[in-house]
């Protein structure tokens, strides 16, 4: 007994000591407006500057393909508030993919990864795929691993490794949890929608946004339904709300068979889930800065934002109208006089210019 009381102790003090010897953990300030909620972080890949610094790097470093022709930035691109203004991205080996490259907004807050995968859940699993895919190739790099490593030698990189991970040194892993962290640190919340919705700026958008702003929150719209909440949709999870809504929906862009089929391209979460109902399902993406993000939807299809309410006002697009396996809520609706403009308005209010220069905005966040 009093043996064991000694190991007992001796666990304790040793567990003391490392918590007392281990560096304490480099603070990280989130833009965030005041109050609001922050984002759920993995508890072994807390927040830094000094990571997110390094991850910034590494993102805009084309060292990180195999052939040094592709970075993360070739295909998210700050000014299109991290998404790239063609159809579909290329990796690098010149093969196009399947699919319209995704805007890095708030994606901190996103509880599923990518356009359909109710199963990807962290942004660090996420990387794994443009760094290592072998089909299709992003940026290549199985196979060529030691080779790419070497490259991140150089005293520059040593020092800012040293500063985000200590003596780890230059390793896939860290690589992976400074991108995620740089990742994590793309908050958007500066905004005019967000000067007038969460400061009171009664001023900060036009009479036209507010209006469509009626429009999106409407039940003839049921925009809101599925681009809900303060990123606009329904995705969302933080520190207050582990909530998983499933925000996937089939929104009738095609309907190949008369059941609902999507092209046997990309046919959205059915893919992942198997089931039946899932065909042509899609994650509803954040509209924040969706002025800067076309083209639209998951391949592209839609050049503008014009072509997207037209889109929603028909009900879907061709035989996707009739579709068994769209949402009730693409019903199609009507506009008349200057709602579509409205509507355009308020999407365009949702952008925060700020965010386009790459850096997270930092005017309006906590005191
Ligand atoms: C060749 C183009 C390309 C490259 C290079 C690329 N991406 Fe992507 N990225 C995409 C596409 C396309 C998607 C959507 C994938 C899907 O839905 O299957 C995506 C999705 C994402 C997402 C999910 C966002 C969300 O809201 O769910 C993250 C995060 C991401 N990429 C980060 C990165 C990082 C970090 C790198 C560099 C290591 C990178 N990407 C390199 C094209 C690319
Ligand atoms: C049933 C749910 C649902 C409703 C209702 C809905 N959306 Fe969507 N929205 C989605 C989904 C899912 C996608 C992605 C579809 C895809 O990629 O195939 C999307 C995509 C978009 C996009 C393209 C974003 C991008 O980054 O490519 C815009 C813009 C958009 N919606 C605006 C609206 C507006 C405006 C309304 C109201 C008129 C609306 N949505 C109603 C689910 C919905």
């Amino acid at each position: 007994m009093v043996k064991l009381k000694a190991g007992f102790a001796f666990i304790l003090a040793l567990v003391l000591c490392l918590m007392a010897c281990k560096p304490a953990p480099q603070s990280y300030q989130w833009h965030l407006p005041a109050g609001f909620p922050e984002p759920i972080v993995p508890l072994d890949n807390p927040m830094s500057e000094a990571k997110v610094e390094l991850g910034k790097r590494l993102f805009f470093d084309v060292d990180l393909s195999f052939n040094q022709s592709t970075s993360c930035a070739s295909c998210h691109q700050p000014q299109f508030a991290f998404a790239q203004n063609s159809q579909f991205s290329v990796g690098s080996t010149g093969l196009v993919l399947r699919r319209n490259s995704q805007a890095l907004i708030n994606v901190a807050y996103n509880s599923n990864l990518t356009w359909a995968h109710s199963g990807l859940n962290s942004i660090e699993q996420q990387i794994l795929i443009p760094l290592f895919a072998e089909d299709p190739i992003e940026l290549g790099i199985t196979g060529h691993e030691d080779a790419v490593l070497s490259r991140f030698d150089s005293p520059a990189y040593q020092t800012l490794f040293k500063q985000a991970f200590g003596n780890e040194g230059a390793s896939f892993a860290s690589i992976v949890n400074a991108l995620a962290s740089y990742v994590r640190s793309l908050t958007s919340f500066n905004s005019e929608f967000d000067r007038y919705a969460y400061h009171a700026e009664d001023d900060a958008m036009s009479e036209a946004a507010k209006r469509g702003m009626d429009l999106f929150f409407s039940e003839r719209l049921e925009c809101f339904h599925c681009h809900g909440g303060f990123n606009f949709t329904q995705s969302s999870q933080h520190q207050n709300q582990r909530l998983d809504l499933r925000p996937f929906h089939n929104t009738g862009l095609y309907n190949e068979d008369g059941l609902g089929a999507f092209p046997a391209s990309d046919q959205g979460l059915f893919e992942i889930s198997l089931l039946a109902k899932d065909m042509g399902r899609f994650r509803a993406p954040t509209l924040r800065n969706v002025e800067h993000t076309a083209p639209y939807m998951h391949d592209g299809s839609l050049a503008t934002l014009a072509d997207v309410i037209d889109f929603y006002a028909a009900g879907g697009r061709g035989a996707g109208t009739e579709s068994p396996l769209k949402s009730p809520f693409i019903r199609g609706f009507d506009l008349q006089g200057s709602e579509k403009q409205d509507l355009i308005a308020f999407l365009a209010s949702l952008s925060d210019e700020g965010f386009l220069t790459g850096k997270p905005s930092t005017t309006k966040e906590a005191d």
